[in-house]
């Protein structure tokens, strides 16, 4: 029997974040903002999705200030006057819409260089100068890097909550920062930085949250993206099983971490044998706290697919609505589905389903 999709479209409640149904805009780095500064056209592009009525918006990855937090020019800064007006003007643009939005904070740590040939002024930095297992493209950060780095999430976080936005994301997944402090194969530490056990490999992050919580007070609420896969090692796990999964998330709850979006390419796939959970059913059950799911809702290709240049078409929401009316998870995230189309998800409420569109990289050309 199919289950009534009005289950996506009641309102949720926490702390500062009040939204009007379950549907989350996926972050999605974009690169249309020149020297790192969101120009009118951003802000149009996400007052397009408030106004189709995403129920909460993350921005695309916005990266914080460390001179080497960045390889690409392209992408937004959290930071410096003229990006932070930017910003203004996007949550501004968002809220008339009846919109709710919160940033996507973001260091990338080592990274390749980036195609267009712009390095930025100072080497990449990350626990061991490492961005996957043999590839060195930076340098180890000293204490001094940490302490400074874990202080312009706080910053960043601050501004976040002073412009207006209505929440917090820390993106502690897919390969960058924070996730290069959780891997052991980037993390080769011997400080207090590192260790054996994710418990260890955890503190980094779990000093992050601590400042930005510190920074935002208390009823302001603070998401983190983690996943266990990274775009160089897709079948990794950085919790292999459900008690270390137990001791990577519940010390980030703990530090003040409010929602765990837990990316996966394809939400129906199981995290651990011998259950269907999948990562965010997991992290809720351990936990307690609410989780956002992410990965292929509503398409049958997945987002790395897609790279490659093969296209997607929609697909039924049947196993989604399954298991969020199980209560695996509160919140569900959409990609590209928003990314190519503003009005998704009147369509999905009014049940427009022959006007939904699939997704082709073309739609990345350009702000639609
Ligand atoms: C163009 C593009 C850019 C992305 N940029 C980010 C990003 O900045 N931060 C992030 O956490 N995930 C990023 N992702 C991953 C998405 O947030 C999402 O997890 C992924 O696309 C799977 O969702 P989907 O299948 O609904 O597209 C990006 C994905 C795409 C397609």
């Amino acid at each position: 029997m199919s289950i009534d999709h009005n289950i996506l479209f009641r309102p949720f409640s926490l702390k500062s974040l009040n939204i009007k149904n379950r549907i989350v805009m996926a972050p999605m780095t974009r690169s249309f903002s020149p020297d790192g500064v969101p120009t009118d056209d951003v802000a149009a592009y996400y007052h397009k999705r408030a106004a189709g009525e995403v129920g909460l918006i993350l921005s695309e990855g916005t990266v914080i200030e460390r001179v080497s937090s960045s390889n690409d020019k392209n992408i937004p800064h959290f930071y410096g006057e003229q990006a932070l007006a930017g910003w203004q003007k996007v949550i501004h643009n968002v809220h008339d819409a009846g919109g709710a939005m919160g940033p996507q904070i973001w260091h990338m740590g080592i990274m390749d260089n980036h195609h267009s040939g712009w390095v930025p002024a100072q080497p990449f930095e990350g626990p061991s100068g490492l961005n996957r297992p043999g590839n060195t493209n930076g340098k180890a950060m000293t204490d001094a890097d940490i302490a400074d780095t874990i202080a312009a999430f706080g910053r960043a976080a601050a501004d976040a909550k002073r412009l207006g936005f209505d929440t917090v994301e820390i993106h502690g997944a897919h390969g960058y920062l924070i996730d290069q402090f959780f891997w052991d194969a980037t993390n080769q530490r011997t400080d207090i930085y590192g260790g054996k056990t994710i418990a260890e490999r955890n503190r980094f992050a779990i000093e992050v949250i601590k400042e930005v919580r510190r920074q935002v007070g208390d009823d302001f609420a603070v998401i983190i993206r983690l996943a266990q896969w990274k775009p160089s090692a897709y079948d990794n796990k950085i919790a292999q099983t459900p008690q270390e999964m137990d001791s990577w998330l519940n010390p980030m709850a703990d530090a003040g971490v409010d929602i765990f979006h837990c990316s996966q390419r394809r939400f129906w796939e199981p995290e651990f044998e011998g259950s269907d959970l999948n990562f965010a059913g997991w992290a809720k059950k351990i936990t307690g706290q609410p989780t956002i799911t992410v990965g292929s809702v509503g398409l049958n290709g997945d987002f790395l697919a897609a790279f490659k240049g093969e296209s997607s078409e929609p697909s039924s929401l049947e196993e989604l609505l399954r298991r969020m009316d199980r209560g695996d998870f509160d919140l569900v995230a959409v990609g590209r589905p928003l990314l190519a189309d503003p009005q998704w998800v009147q369509k999905i409420r009014d049940n427009r389903t022959s006007e939904l569109k699939g997704f082709s990289k073309e739609a990345l050309m350009q702000l639609i």
